[in-house]
């Protein structure tokens, strides 16, 4: 069965291209670059022994994006991950976000009504719950305000596919991703940020001596020891999921609804200064750390409950914190061979 992978160059689109590529999928992937680079191809291949075949499409680009699924009409199913996703960022730039992230989508969904593709899953976040009324969260837990302009474009994002999930027959899920982190234990693919933007990055860099401290962002937070408090799940264990989530619905024979949500997330919350102690416990390199004012977009804490993943999915994540922390910084070591 081919599956189209939109940000296939990316973080979890390229561990999610491994694992398909493992549980027998054939791949294509849809990645324009301009967040990634499509050198992750070759980790991917010496990873899987499989050549990836990447299209640069903008997918703002409606008639580009449709010219992909005119070459491959036996497409069966896509996984949508490309998309801008950085909290701060979208706060400076909310347009770009708003224009980003919904044009990709709303082409992408005219593409698997008009290409006849069967099966979607869609990269969601735990963003969409703001500061939640609850924890842990579940799937029905109300959500709360976005905070952030990249929060709201999750939001809404999942409303379009709702709402377009009740016109036909394709069959959607969508995972909300709690903190994706950490890579693949071969170390020939992981995240790629020039300028780190999320936690786990701008660590490894600075245990690495690229930035001189890392700044925690806030410590008055109403939490254990006052950062924020995040449920941080291994990428591997993300991938994972999208392979359960597409053979799942492959395998579907009952009347189950045609868009289903489920939850990515460990169902632990580490605080700022838990994570970085892990760091240092995991790879035993000291980090220069300071804090700082909070940052905006931020919520306090979140952890999810991930009953519903394991149940319906049975998916087991098996990744440790320190595992995460490991293969991050296993990872980061090798960028500063590889320099990309
Ligand atoms: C958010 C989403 C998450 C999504 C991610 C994509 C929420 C709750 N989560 O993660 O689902 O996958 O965006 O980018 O909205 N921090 C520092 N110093 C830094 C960087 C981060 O202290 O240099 C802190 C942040 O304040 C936060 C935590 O580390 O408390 C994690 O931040 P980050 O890695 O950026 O992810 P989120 O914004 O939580």
């Amino acid at each position: 069965m081919k599956i189209a992978v939109t940000g296939g160059c990316g973080y979890i689109g390229s561990h999610t291209l491994v694992d398909l590529i493992e549980n027998g999928f054939e791949v294509i992937s849809i990645d324009n670059n301009s967040r990634s680079t499509e050198q992750i191809l070759t980790g991917v291949e010496q990873i899987t022994g499989i050549k990836v075949r990447n299209y640069a499409v903008d997918m703002c680009n409606l008639d580009a994006l449709r010219a992909v699924f005119e070459k491959n009409p036996d497409v069966a199913g896509v996984i949508h991950f490309a998309a801008y996703k950085w909290v701060g960022e979208s706060v400076e730039e909310p347009l770009l976000y708003y224009r980003n992230n919904l044009d990709s989508l709303l082409n992408l969904l005219s593409c698997i009504n008009d290409y006849g593709i069967r099966y979607h899953v869609f990269s969601s976040s735990c963003s969409v719950y703001g500061n939640p009324i609850e924890l842990p969260v579940t799937e029905n837990t109300p959500l709360s305000v976005a905070e952030s302009p990249y929060a709201m474009t999750k939001q809404v994002g999942e409303r379009i596919i709702t709402d377009f999930a009740k016109t036909g027959t394709h069959q959607h899920i969508l995972l909300r991703y709690f903190n994706p982190v950490g890579a693949h234990p071969s170390g020939h693919i992981g995240e790629i940020q020039p300028i780190p933007q999320n936690l786990v990055p701008y660590i490894t860099q600075t245990a690495a001596g690229l930035r001189p401290q890392l700044r925690v962002f806030g410590n008055t937070y109403n939490t254990r020891d006052g950062t924020c408090l995040r449920d941080y799940i291994h990428v591997c264990d993300i991938a994972y999921a999208h392979t359960l989530a597409l053979q799942y619905l492959v395998n579907k024979t009952d009347n189950t609804p045609n868009c289903e949500i489920f939850n990515l997330g460990l169902g632990e919350g580490a605080t700022v200064l838990e994570v970085i102690t892990a760091f240092e416990r995991a790879t035993n390199e000291p980090l220069n750390y300071q804090i700082v004012e909070k940052r905006a977009g931020d919520v306090e804490k979140i952890y999810s409950d991930n009953t519903k993943a394991k149940k319906v999915l049975h998916w087991r994540p098996k990744y440790t914190l320190d595992d995460m922390m490991a293969t991050a910084w296993a990872w980061q070591k090798q960028l500063l061979i590889i320099n990309y």
